[in-house]
């Protein structure tokens, strides 16, 4: 057997990745919260409920399974509706406790990565046109001034908007999202406002902290074209992958925002991050559909022999993660993996999916290309939007009656990854043998 390791530059980060209204429960200021009651709006009339109670301090147990498990950092989200229940009114309370767990990470050694904006919104801001308006950008601006004030010492890395391109799309184009819109007039308007919001964000965290590195966590989905020898298909690639991947982050990087048959400027934009987040999960192959306007005269499907996740929502595709890696590495900025992972309640496909990626990420690095660390998603079994609980993306798998934790295999080889600060042959061929030949080739 091959005795090598694959080994990941000094002082990278190993963590995972959450959000507030997937974990914390009883968030009941939230459009989601809202949206939840509507019928139909989530699978199986599931409901958050307590998620993973960390609202109610179950936090404390959690970050200390990461810590516990050689992470060395933890990615998660301030809920603005917790901080701002009303345009008025501040809870000092809510931001006591997020300062408590920062302190409490601290102690455990875990580097925070902190998201300002994870697709929950605060109630009343729906009455004020919510994203559609651009007096969004405004009460974005003051919400994160006021935690960015309190959480300074704590906290220098900042998301200030995870996933704007999924945000946008789900919520006003395939409306699944709330406000649950189909409308590309208002899309397009969301868009700017996104772009606009991110911007001021970005300023007044500097302002605050000069020190701080700001940006943005874009969910980067690898699109090939169908049939490559087929012009169509290689154009309408070429567009959804601009629209999807690009939009955001090319906005952030030269102040022009691009969108199909509409170029905007917002010159303030311009140069706003200080490192490029990418979410990766799976690849999709494209192909061109006349007959399909509504998704933009396309089809997307799975490689038909892609080994699929527990519901099909994810293929294992690690190329991607190559793709999205590669693509990263033009805008010269350090990048994160800000989140990666598999829903698989059994654990079957997690072992060989966290090392045929993380495989990927090892290959970029080794080019010396500025990848600075690698969340997973996620740590506990959450609260997936209009999933529901029907997907499992933890480490630890979640008893939603109980409240019980339960340790997935994966878990442990996460755990030797990240005190190792790599993958070794031995590891893989006890945890995930079946992508040995891959990985280690003989
Ligand atoms: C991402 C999102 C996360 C999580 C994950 C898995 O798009 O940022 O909140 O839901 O997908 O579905």
């Amino acid at each position: 057997m091959a005795q090598a390791t694959y080994h990941f530059p000094r002082g990278f980060l190993w963590g995972t990745a959450t959000a507030a209204y997937q974990v914390e429960g009883g968030n009941t200021n939230s459009t989601w919260y809202a949206w939840e009651e509507q019928p139909g709006r989530i699978l199986n009339g599931d409901r958050a409920g307590l998620a993973c109670d960390w609202w109610n301090g179950r936090w404390r147990e959690d970050l200390r399974r990461a810590a516990d498990t050689g992470q060395n950092a933890h990615r998660f989200s301030i809920e603005w509706s917790r901080i701002q229940p009303a345009p008025d009114r501040w809870e000092e309370e809510a931001l006591d406790r997020y300062l408590e767990m920062l302190r409490y990470m601290e102690e455990l050694g875990l580097m925070p990565m902190v998201t300002l904006h994870h697709f929950s919104d605060p109630l009343w801001l729906k009455d004020k046109g919510g994203w559609v308006s651009p007096t969004v950008v405004g009460y974005f601006d003051a919400f994160v001034k006021r935690v960015v004030d309190t959480l300074k010492d704590y906290v220098s890395l900042w998301c200030t908007i995870n996933e704007p391109n999924v945000f946008a799309v789900m919520a006003f184009m395939d409306g699944v999202f709330p406000p649950g819109e189909k409308s590309l007039s208002r899309f397009y308007r969301v868009c700017l406002n996104l772009v606009r919001a991110h911007t001021a964000a970005y300023r007044t965290i500097h302002a605050i902290q000069p020190e701080a590195r700001v940006g943005l966590a874009i969910n980067y989905r690898s699109m090939v074209p169908a049939r490559p020898w087929f012009p169509p298909d290689r154009w309408i690639t070429q567009l959804q992958s601009g629209v999807f991947n690009d939009l955001f982050p090319l906005a952030a990087k030269d102040g022009w925002v691009r969108l199909p048959l509409l170029r905007r400027r917002v010159p303030e934009a311009k140069g706003t991050q200080d490192y490029i987040g990418i979410n990766y999960y799976t690849r999709d192959q494209v192909k061109f559909s006349p007959l399909r306007p509504g998704e933009i005269f396309s089809r997307r499907f799975f490689r038909e022999d892609a080994i699929l996740s527990h519901t099909g929502f994810i293929a294992n595709e690690p190329e991607g993660m190559w793709d999205a890696l590669k693509w990263a590495n033009r805008f010269n900025l350090p990048i994160l993996v800000s989140e990666n992972g598999v829903e698989d309640p059994e654990d079957r496909l997690r072992p060989r999916y966290l090392a045929e990626h993380l495989h990927q990420v090892w290959r970029a690095a080794n080019f010396n290309w500025p990848v600075k660390g690698y969340f997973h998603w996620t740590l506990v079994d959450n609260f997936e939007w209009e999933r529901g609980w029907s997907q499992r993306f933890g480490l630890w798998e979640l008893d939603v009656e109980t409240q019980g934790r339960r340790k997935r295999p994966s878990a442990d080889f996460f755990a030797e990854i990240c005190r190792e600060n790599g993958i070794s042959a031995e590891m893989l061929a006890r945890y995930a043998p079946e992508a040995f030949e891959k990985i280690f080739p003989n």
